[in-house]
């Protein structure tokens, strides 16, 4: 599965899901770009880097807010200065603001589906010229069972991950043409900063509809992303891989 050589950006990948991704990505030999959203993460991007740089491998942490075109149209400006090219793209950035519907705010709305839809738009539409130019390229797309199956609680963040897959498949056939894949991939109930905010009952109900009877890590995503990203996977794209140990079949 060797990446050497290729370039990989991975939004939000200070933390959680997306540093994983990140040194899976480093441990093929790909050089990776850290992004951050705000100052305050700046120390742990940081963190990240050095751990891929002991892997051997190289890597640069750039802050910008996916939400912000402008900011993200900087980030890419930097990244082809940095490295020359962009090969593999993760949006990985998510946000949860969960409420039932008839309490969840405007704002609650607005935030989840910024981040989650409108980020992931505006860092692929920034990144897919460079991917188009070159006739090849991967975009992998962190959706959520969630945007397959709708959950109480989380209209907005289920909106938000089902636009995605609408997006990945529409992306996926727009670029075939040009050797660029776009995937997505749903992970169930994985161990996280994300689901670390969930109460105990909610944490004991999802487990009871998991028949792998336990929850997912970072790294199982991670692993699927390695995957969609090499070599093998090089005829697969517009598809939605679900790793959720069996919750949605
Ligand atoms: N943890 C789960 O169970 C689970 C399940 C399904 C899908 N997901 C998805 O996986 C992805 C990663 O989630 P996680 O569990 O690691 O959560 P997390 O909260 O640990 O990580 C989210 C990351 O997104 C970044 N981010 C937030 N807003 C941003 C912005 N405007 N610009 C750039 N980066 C921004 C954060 O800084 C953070 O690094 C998310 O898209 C999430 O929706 C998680």
């Amino acid at each position: 599965m060797s990446l050497k050589g290729k370039v990989a950006l991975v939004t939000g990948s200070s933390r959680g899901i997306g540093k994983v991704i990140a040194l899976k990505l480093a441990e093929e030999g790909a050089k990776l770009v850290i992004n951050y959203p705000v100052a305050d993460e700046a120390e742990s991007a940081q963190q990240v880097v050095e751990e891929i740089e002991d892997l051997g491998a190289e890597a640069i942490a750039l802050q910008a807010d996916v939400t912000a075109m402008e900011e993200v149209k900087g980030m890419v400006k930097e990244v082809k200065q940095e490295f020359d090219t962009i090969d593999i793209l993760v949006n990985n950035a998510g946000i949860t603001r969960d409420t039932l519907l008839l309490r969840m705010k405007e704002e609650d709305w607005d935030a989840v589906l910024d981040v989650n839809l409108k980020g992931a738009f505006n860092v692929t539409k920034a990144i897919s010229r460079i991917m188009m130019k070159q006739r090849s390229g991967r975009i992998i797309n962190i959706s959520s069972v969630v945007g397959l199956m709708g959950n109480a609680g989380q209209s907005n963040y289920a909106a938000s991950k089902a636009g995605l897959i609408g997006f990945t498949k529409s992306v996926a056939k727009e670029l075939a043409p040009r050797g660029v894949t776009a995937n997505a991939i749903a992970p169930g109930f994985i161990e996280t900063a994300m689901t670390d905010q969930l109460s105990d009952k909610v944490v004991e109900q999802m487990l009871s509809v998991i028949p792998a009877n336990s929850f997912g890590q970072p790294e199982d995503v991670a692993d699927t992303a390695l995957f969609l990203a090499s070599e093998g996977a090089k005829y697969i794209t517009g598809e939605v891989i679900r790793v959720d140990g069996g919750m949605t079949m």
